[in-house]
C-alpha cells in the first residue's frame, strides 16, 4: 500500500510500505524465512525466485523506507557499509569522488584502504563551504558524498546547494541520512539523488541489529542500484528486515524524546565551566543553524564536546553509572565515546586534525531515558573528571 503524499509521517511509520499481510491478515509482516520460491515453469513464479534477489520480508521494508524518505525505491543491506559498498560500486576506475571532510570513519577508510585500491579516488573537503566543492571538481569528479550533520563534528552542509552543484556537473549528489532518518530530514526533497543510512542507528533503534539502507527516486539509478545489490549480495535477512520494520513503527517518539533530552543537556553543557566547546546543530550559535533550520526538523539527538583543560576522560568514563561507553549511537540508550581512539581511529591523526577531530573531542548519543538523570550522571562525571590540581 502507497499512503497518500498527505499522510503525516507518523503515520507512515507505521503504516508505510507493505503494511501487514493480505493472505491472512496479520498485522505484522512475516518473517519469510526462506531461500528459495517455487516455479510453476521455469521462470514463472510467484513475484519472487531466490532471496538474494527478493524476500517478501525485506520488500515489505524497502517500500517502507522508500516511502518515509519521499523516494521511488528502497534497497536494504546487511549494514551501513554494505550499502555505502555497493552505492560507491556504481563508480569506474579512473572516477573520482568528493567527500566531506569528517565523513564517519568507516567510510574514510572503505575509500581510502579498498576503493583506492580499484583505481577510485577521493578528496575530502569541507562541503559546508561552497567554493571548496566548486574547487575540487574536475572532469573525473563523478559524486558528491555527504554527511549533514557529519559525525563526529556535526557540521552541516546545503542540500539544496549541494544538489544544485551536483546537476550543473553532472555529477551523482549522495546523502549519508544517518545521524537525522527522514523523521528530521528527507535529502531527496532537496534535490538529492541518493540518501542511505547505517540503520543500525536511529531506525533500528534498539542497539540490536546491523543494517543498512539505499533510496533513490530516479528510474535509472534504482535499475543500477538493485542490480549491483543483486550482484553483490551484501542483502539483509528476513529476521533483521522484520526488526528493522518494528523499529521504525517507533521512530517519531523515540526521537521527539532522544532530541527533547538533547537539547537539555546541550544547555547544561554550555552552562559549566568545565565544558569549552558543545558542538550541536541546533545550537543557534552553530555556524551551520540558519541552514540546519532551513532542511531538518531540529538538531537532532548528537552531542559533540571538549572539556576545558585539567580533565581525564577515561576517568569522565569510569565515573558515568548510566551513560555507556561504547561505540555506535541512535539506540534508546544513551552512549559516549571518544572518536579520536574509538569510531574515528583509522583515519590518520593528521587528516583527523586538519578537519577539526582532536584527541580532547567526546560524542554522545543521547538516549530516551530521564533527561535529569541523564545530566546528573554527566555533570557528576565530569566534575569527578577533574585532574587533582583543578579538582
Ligand atoms: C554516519 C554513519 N554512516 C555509516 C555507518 C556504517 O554503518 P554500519 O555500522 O551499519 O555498517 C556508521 C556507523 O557508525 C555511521 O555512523
Amino acid at each position: 500500500m502507497s499512503l497518500n503524499k498527505d499522510i503525516k509521517i507518523s503515520t507512515k511509520l507505521i503504516h508505510g510500505g507493505i503494511s501487514g499481510d493480505e493472505l491472512t491478515g496479520a498485522v505484522n509482516v512475516p518473517i519469510y524465512q526462506t531461500s528459495t520460491y517455487a516455479q510453476t515453469t521455469p521462470g514463472e513464479n510467484k513475484g519472487y525466485e531466490y532471496s538474494r534477489s527478493g524476500n517478501p520480508t525485506r520488500r515489505a521494508l524497502e517500500e517502507l523506507i522508500a516511502e518515509l524518505e519521499d523516494g521511488t525505491q528502497g534497497f536494504a543491506f546487511a549494514s551501513g557499509l554494505a550499502a555505502i559498498s555497493t552505492v560507491l560500486s556504481l563508480f569506474e576506475q579512473g572516477d573520482e569522488i568528493i567527500i566531506s571532510n569528517d565523513v564517519y570513519g568507516g567510510t574514510f577508510r572503505l575509500l581510502d584502504k579498498v576503493f583506492n585500491r580499484f583505481g577510485f579516488k577521493y578528496h575530502q573537503v569541507n562541503t559546508s563551504n561552497e567554493k571548496e566543492i566548486e574547487a575540487a571538481i574536475n572532469p573525473k569528479v563523478k559524486a558528491i558524498y555527504i554527511e549533514t550533520p557529519t559525525n563526529p563534528l556535526l557540521g552541516i552542509t546545503d542540500l539544496s546547494l549541494v544538489a544544485e552543484i551536483a546537476k550543473k556537473h553532472e555529477l551523482l549528489s549522495i546523502v549519508d541520512n544517518t545521524f537525522y532518518t527522514p523523521y528530521i530530514q528527507k535529502p531527496l526533497d532537496f534535490g538529492i539523488d541518493i540518501v542511505l543510512h547505517s540503520a543500525t542507528k536511529y531506525l533500528g533503534g534498539h542497539s540490536d541489529l546491523i543494517a543498512g539502507l539505499v533510496v533513490v527516486n530516479d528510474e535509472k539509478i534504482a535499475e543500477r542500484v538493485g542490480f549491483l545489490q543483486n550482484s553483490i549480495g551484501a542483502v539483509l535477512s528476513p529476521f533483521d528486515s522484520f526488526l528493522l520494520i518494528r523499529g521504525i513503527k517507533t521512530l517519531g517518539v523515540r526521537l521527539d524524546r532522544h532530541v527533547s533530552n538533547a537539547e537539555k543537556i546541550v544547555k547544561a553543557l554550555t552552562e559549566s565551566e568545565d565544558v569549552k566547546k558543545v558542538y550541536y546543530p541546533g545550537l543557534s550559535s552553530h555556524p551551520g543553524y540558519e541552514v540546519n533550520k532551513k532542511q531538518a526538523r531540529n538538531g537532532g539527538a548528537m552531542i559533540s564536546f571538549e572539556l576545558t583543560d585539567g580533565h581525564d576522560t577515561n576517568e569522565l568514563f569510569r565515573s558515568l553509572e548510566i551513560i555507556t561507553l561504547a561505540e555506535s549511537l541512535g539506540g534508546v540508550e544513551s552512549l559516549i565515546e571518544h572518536p579520536a581512539s574509538m569510531t574515528h581511529a583509522s583515519i590518520p591523526k593528521e587528516i583527523r586534525e586538519a578537519a577539526g577531530l582532536g584527541d580532547g573531542l567526546l560524542r554522545l548519543s543521547v538516549g530516551i531515558e530521564d533527561a535529569d538523570d541523564l545530566i546528573a550522571d554527566l555533570l557528576n562525571a565530569i566534575v569527578k573528571s577533574r585532574t587533582a590540581e583543578e579538582k
